[in-house]
């Protein structure tokens, strides 16, 4: 089995979730997008959908499911999003696609956060996929130097704007053994927007795509 096949099961599974006539919450990146073509199968049953990022924005409405304003929405039954890291806690490492700061504000909006992801993203300790921050440009400097203090190596990404319109440092090297508090640390520096840490507002299911089938897990 491919890593796109075992993302392909965990996105599909993901629907089982899915409740009629509710909004469901929609994240970003590859595993995300054959969540999406599932949910295209549901469509009629729902509302529609929020969505984290323009591309997921596009790709939902191309198959016809409405998507609400996070405005227009006082609570969503679910948020079905993947990562690039989570550990035995369900604490999240997101980002890689870059749009950390809007996934962050659907996890918040929803009552549960279903991950989907491959095996592959199953670690101990958080921090061997360098940790995005968004950060807004006039601050990248500065945040630099204080993401070294933290212990960690941070590069910028190269021609990336966040939807958003601000820019992202992946930060190398870091060994997050304590993810709430690095989560806070980061967060109170001026100028981040968002840290890609997801452990105050962690998954509460996983499904996880494996060669032998979907592991499903729940807090
Ligand atoms: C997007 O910014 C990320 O948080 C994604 O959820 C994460 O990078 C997982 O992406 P894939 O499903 O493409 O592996």
């Amino acid at each position: 089995m491919t890593q796109d096949e075992m993302k392909k099961a965990a996105g599909w599974a993901a629907l089982e979730y899915v409740k009629k006539g509710t909004i469901v919450g929609v994240g970003t990146g590859s595993t995300v997008n054959h969540f999406i073509d599932a949910l295209e199968t549901r469509k009629e049953e729902i509302k529609g959908a929020v969505s984290s990022s323009i591309a997921s924005t596009e790709r939902l409405e191309q198959l016809g499911i409405k998507v609400f304003d996070a405005n227009e929405v006082s609570s969503l039954d679910i948020y079905v999003d993947g990562a690039d890291e989570i550990n035995a806690d369900y604490d999240m490492i997101k980002g890689g696609g870059a749009a950390l700061t809007r996934e962050k504000i659907v996890a918040a909006i929803a009552k549960t956060f279903v991950c989907i992801v491959d095996d592959t993203k199953q670690v101990d300790v958080l921090g061997q996929f360098p940790l995005p921050v968004e950060v807004i440009p006039m601050a990248r400097s500065y945040i630099g130097r204080e993401l070294v203090k933290l212990g960690g190596d941070p590069v910028y990404r190269q021609g990336v704007v966040t939807d958003n319109g601000n820019i992202i440092l992946d930060v190398y090297n870091m060994q997050i053994t304590n993810p709430k508090e690095m989560e806070d640390k980061i967060n109170a520096l001026p100028g981040v927007v968002t840290v890609g840490l997801f452990a105050h507002r962690g998954a509460d299911v996983l499904l996880v795509g494996a060669p032998d089938g979907v592991k499903k897990f729940e807090k």
